[in-house]
């Protein structure tokens, strides 16, 4: 069976934020589907400042290019902060730029699923349009549906568990899309 690698990536400078909580359930809904996965929390992201003048990257910053263009899928999730997405998240998407020359360049040929968290629906939803222009900028694919969640409403445990049914399905919708293209994209290369 052909195995396919689903990077995530989420959070913000705070522990187990609810956009890492998102995208660390939807990595786990895409490892049931058979689907290898790895995340980059919040921690992982706090990444200096994007320097393309510069050659010299951190080795966290090299490692998550790394793993992004040994990627067959990604999942990102952004806070919505003053309407947008996160300086943390954007800078992180920023380091993408390294992978201009490649010859998969950027997020081409991967698909992405896109999730925004905000403490409303309006903020919510102009954050997963963003995240959604962001990638395609970036030649990525935004799955069909991405998800929004308005965190007023408790989305997550303690642990991490889901406590919405409504918004697990669209996490696990989300992670069928990706997992899938990802399966075609890898026939499809393998083909050509
Ligand atoms: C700097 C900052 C700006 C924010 N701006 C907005 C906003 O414009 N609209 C909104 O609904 N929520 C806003 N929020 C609230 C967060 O989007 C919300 O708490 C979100 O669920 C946080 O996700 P997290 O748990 O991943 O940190 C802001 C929070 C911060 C810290």
């Amino acid at each position: 069976v052909c195995k396919v690698l689903i990077v995530g990536l989420g959070g913000t400078t705070r522990d187990n934020s609810s956009t890492e909580r998102a995208v660390a359930a939807t990595l786990r809904l895409a490892a049931a589907l058979g689907a290898d996965t790895l995340m980059f929390s919040g921690a992982d992201l706090q990444l200096p400042l994007y320097a393309p003048e510069h050659q010299n990257r951190s080795d966290q910053a090299r490692f998550l290019i790394d793993q992004l263009r040994k990627a067959d899928g990604v999942i990102v999730g952004s806070p919505g902060y003053h309407g947008g997405v996160s300086g943390l998240i954007k800078n992180a998407l920023d380091y993408t730029e390294d992978m201009r020359e490649d010859a998969r360049p950027y997020l081409d040929g991967r698909a992405v699923g896109c999730i925004a968290s905000a403490a409303g629906w309006q903020a919510a939803t102009t954050t997963l349009v963003a995240l959604r222009s962001i990638v395609h900028a970036l030649r990525g694919w935004p799955t069909p549906l991405g998800v929004a969640i308005n965190s007023t409403e408790p989305a997550f445990d303690a642990e991490g568990v889901c406590l919405s049914p409504p918004i697990n399905n669209q996490m696990d919708l989300v992670a069928c899309q990706v997992v899938n293209f990802a399966l075609a994209f890898r026939l499809i290369r393998a083909a050509a």
